[in-house]
């Protein structure tokens, strides 16, 4: 088991609703080896955000047990949380979450300490290279969405979390975005997860999970 970057044990998590408590995640277990691009499936509201936060330390579990590179991560008290989002996880997030006052490039270069020729290539890659001296504010979404990637990879994080890293993307970019992660995956032998409403990306993933009534299945 030396090669697994995330293993989500037994992950339970419900939500108070009204009187009723509803139940998102009924007993998950999800593992990800290195080198392993896993997409998963669902409709919306059926818990894929709730799921991918989780593992990326965002949000606690009601019980279960979260396991990074063999540490078991969610035994670790809160505040040791973040240090271990920030070197081991690169989190494409639903909404973006650039910080508005950094330009594109700044977003890994300050936060990172990436350094600028890594910045240049990586912008490169994502065919973004315009856009490192502007402020979020001033990007499209599509555009935000590859600035936020090319963050991902920046990190040396083992594991990659997207959460619809192609919803404001055209067909064509969805798919090189997508295709990048991929590829990301192989070259440098990390693990991603990607929550996906897009059909047309599901080749490029390894596996694929369906999420259904707070159940993963392997499809
Ligand atoms: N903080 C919260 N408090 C109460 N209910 C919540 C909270 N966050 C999410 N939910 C509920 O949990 C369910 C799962 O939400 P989640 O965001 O994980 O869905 P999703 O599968 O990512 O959906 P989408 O595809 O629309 O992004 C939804 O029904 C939502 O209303
Ligand atoms: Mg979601």
């Amino acid at each position: 088991m030396t090669n697994t970057v995330l293993n989500m044990k037994d992950i339970v998590k419900s939500y108070r609703d009204g009187e009723a408590q509803r139940t998102i995640l009924n007993h998950v277990n999800l593992t990800v080896r290195a080198g392993e691009f896993v997409a998963i499936v669902g409709p919306s509201g059926c818990g894929k955000s709730t799921l991918l936060n989780i593992a990326g330390m965002m949000l606690s579990p009601d019980s279960g047990e979260i396991e990074l590179c063999g540490q078991t991560v969610s035994a670790l008290p809160k505040k040791k949380w973040t240090r271990i989002r920030k070197e081991m996880i690169g989190f494409i997030f639903q909404n973006h979450q650039l910080l508005p006052y950094l330009k594109a490039g700044e977003q890994l270069s300050v936060l990172l300490k990436c350094d600028g020729q890594k910045v240049q290539e990586l912008f490169g890659e994502l065919n973004i290279e315009h856009l490192i001296d502007q402020y979020p504010a001033r990007m499209s979404g599509g555009e935000r969405q590859r600035v936020a990637i090319a963050r991902a990879f920046a990190s040396d994080a083992n594991l990659i979390l997207a959460d619809e890293p192609t919803a404001s993307l055209d067909s064509e970019r969805g798919r090189h975005a997508v295709e990048m992660i991929q590829m990301e995956v192989h070259k440098r032998n990390r693990a991603a997860v990607m929550v996906t409403h897009d059909e047309r990306v599901l080749d490029l993933a390894d596996k694929i999970y369906k999420m259904e009534d707070g159940k993963l299945m392997e499809s």
